[in-house]
Formats: structure tokens, C-alpha cells, sequence
């Protein structure tokens, strides 16, 4: 089984953005956890970020063949990106949101989340945990048994 696990923007900054908000753990160190993880579930995964909408497709289609399921935390552009949820539409991969926030308890326009409608679940306000979360989520699915 392999997981792409996808990052929008700023998440890169994790540890110097907003420490208040995200936590003060590396993207490096949020990395880390996701390989440690994976590893012990026996799936490989996939690792990017980028701060551009267009390169966030790009890494969701070519997943198209090539991996099983997506987990994406796609920053700010899940309040603003019609494109990106095309692109998960159309690859038709399991996905699953992940928040390291909790969105639901923050700003109005973070409560519109346009990927939403083509993921199988979204895991929001549990800090860089929930990244594995949404693995496991991704592997009883796909019926794996985490
Ligand atoms: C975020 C929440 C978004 O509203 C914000 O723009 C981010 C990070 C989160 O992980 O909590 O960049 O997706």
C-alpha cells in the first residue's frame, strides 16, 4: 500500500508559523513522525509540499497509478481551491483531510472547506497526530486493518 501525503502552503514553516496555533514541532520533525508511522504500519508513503496551487495537482494526479490513498492537508487552499478538489474528483484515490487546527472553532471563511466533499473523512484540531490518524482512517478503509 502506498499514501501520498501531501502539504499546501506554509506548512513548511511548521515550528516558526503561528506556534500559538500549529504547535512549535518541525515540518521536519512532522515529516519524521509520518515515516516512523508508516513504516510501522507496513505502507510507504510519498512525502510533498508546496506553497503553489498548481504544483498541489500536479502531485494529486500523479498519484493517479501509483498510489492507494492521499492524505492532504492542503493549508489555505482548502477555504479557496475548486481545483484541487477537481483533482482528487478526478483521480478518485481515497483522501482524507487533515487540519492540524481546529478549523471548525476558528475564522468564518475557515469554515468552507472545498475538498471536503470528495474525502472519506477529515481530522481536524488534533495537532500533527492527526496526520496519523488519517493514515490509519486510509488503511481501515481500504480495508488493511490498522
Ligand atoms: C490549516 C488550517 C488552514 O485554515 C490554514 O490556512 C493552514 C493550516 C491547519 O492545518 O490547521 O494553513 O490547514
Amino acid at each position: 500500500m502506498k499514501f501520498l501525503v501531501l502539504n499546501g502552503p506554509n506548512l513548511n514553516f511548521l515550528g516558526i508559523r503561528e506556534p500559538g496555533i500549529y504547535g512549535s514541532e518541525t515540518y521536519a520533525t512532522l515529516l519524521d513522525k509520518i515515516r516512523t508511522h508508516a513504516a510501522m504500519r507496513g505502507v510507504e508513503v510519498k512525502l510533498a509540499q508546496s506553497n503553489h496551487e498548481g504544483a498541489l495537482v500536479d502531485e494529486i494526479q500523479a498519484a493517479f497509478g501509483d498510489c492507494d490513498g492521499i492524505v492532504i492537508n492542503p493549508g489555505a487552499y482548502t477555504h479557496t481551491s475548486v481545483a484541487i478538489l477537481d483533482a482528487v474528483k478526478a483521480v478518485n484515490i481515497p483522501t482524507v483531510e487533515v487540519h492540524i487546527s481546529d478549523v471548525s472553532k476558528r475564522e468564518d471563511f475557515r469554515q468552507i472547506s472545498y475538498i471536503r466533499a470528495a474525502c472519506i473523512a477529515t481530522v481536524s484540531g488534533h495537532g500533527t497526530d492527526g496526520y496519523l490518524e488519517a493514515i490509519d482512517l486510509l488503511i481501515a478503509h481500504l480495508g488493511g486493518g490498522a
